[in-house]
């Protein structure tokens, strides 16, 4: 009787796990401190790295946060966003802005000389986008370690890749795909707390928003759409470079958030967080609404993460230790 009711459990906890996470999100498991003795100095290698460029060049933490986000959402958090070559994701239009090469190179090269071949180029993601946020100000969390590096990059891939236009509905679905929930979504989206997006993501909803007329997107405030326009001028450079938080762009905290209510999100995807009643409430629990139960950004942001670490993580039988992280071995 107590086998055939374990057996049940199991059964079940197996369907929970099978419902919960698609296949492909989770084959491999990490934990935290898994180099500590095969090459105990890899984390504060990583970190080192991080805080020197970023001591001469401030916006790279928001790169490296970028990149990490990117790596997991195609082939899973594997370093696949880091190879070179023909029609590589690396060619893809969403990863065109990507930037912090040179950070995880140089880490990369240290942790080589330090312990070859221990430590993968999907773990130095992690880690530096982990640093990047810490010295942003925000929260520092345990990093799970012990992930391999892909061989596969295809940058037909990139289409996971969630975009500035994408709806409430699209964006929940292509990270409900990875096991992430709607608070899941909020709260990563959040790292917009920090960076800067080019004004060819955004312009449109300043100028040519809606077919009928010459007019914004509504849900701007009128009194920062001038702001944006200046920022942004209509024949003006599409590359050029705006706060995504604006006032609040190089700390990582909740302002992003009190942004939205005030209708001065830069992304259509970022300011739909705060028009659909779904995604709002979250948004409202950061700001700590009254009557709702309040929620800590930043402790969520480190959960949130370590989850969105985790994705697809690949095996020893589909994956290696890059010996540089640009090609496979
Ligand atoms: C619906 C989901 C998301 C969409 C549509 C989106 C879209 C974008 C776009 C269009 C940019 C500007 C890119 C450029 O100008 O080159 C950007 C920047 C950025 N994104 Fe996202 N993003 C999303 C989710 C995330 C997540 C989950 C993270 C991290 C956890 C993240 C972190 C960042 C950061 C830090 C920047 C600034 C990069 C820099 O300054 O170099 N984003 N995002």
């Amino acid at each position: 009787m107590y086998q055939k009711s374990s057996m049940f459990i199991m059964i079940l906890t197996l369907l929970a796990v099978a419902t919960t996470f698609p296949s492909s999100v989770q084959s491999q498991s990490t934990r935290v401190g898994f180099y500590s003795s095969s090459c105990p100095r890899a984390e504060s290698i990583v970190t080192e790295t991080v805080q020197k460029h970023f001591k001469s060049s401030p916006s790279i933490a928001a790169g490296l946060l970028r990149m990490h986000f990117h790596d997991c959402f195609v082939q899973g958090c594997d370093a696949s966003v880091l190879l070179n070559g023909e029609n590589t994701e690396k060619t893809a239009v969403p990863n065109l802005g990507l930037r912090g090469w040179e950070v995880i190179d140089d880490a990369k090269t240290q942790l080589e000389a330090a312990c070859p071949g221990v430590v993968s180029c999907a773990d130095i993601l992690a880690l530096a986008a982990r640093d990047s946020v810490f010295l942003t100000k925000g929260i520092n969390w345990n990093v799970p370690t012990g992930r391999f590096d892909g061989r596969v990059s295809l940058g037909s891939e990139a289409k996971n890749l969630p975009g500035p236009r994408d709806s409430i509905d699209v964006q929940k679905t292509k990270f409900q795909t990875f096991g992430l929930n709607t608070q899941d979504l909020v709260t990563l989206v959040g790292g917009h707390t920090i960076g800067t997006s080019a004004c060819q993501f955004f312009r449109y909803r300043l100028y040519n928003f809606t077919t009928t007329g010459n007019s914004a997107d509504p849900t701007i405030n009128p009194s920062f759409l001038p702001q944006l326009r200046t920022l942004c001028p209509q024949d003006g450079d599409a590359a050029k470079r705006v706060d995504l938080d604006t006032g609040s762009a190089a700390l990582f905290d909740a302002t992003f958030f009190k942004n939205l209510e005030d209708g001065r999100g830069i992304l259509e995807s970022d300011q739909k967080l705060w028009t659909d009643a779904s995604t709002k409430s979250f948004v409202q629990q950061f700001l700590g609404v009254r009557g709702l139960q309040a929620l800590n950004f930043n402790i969520e942001f480190g959960r949130s993460m370590v989850k969105m670490s985790n994705i697809g993580l690949k095996s020893a039988a589909n994956g290696e230790i890059r010996r540089i992280c640009f090609a496979i071995n």
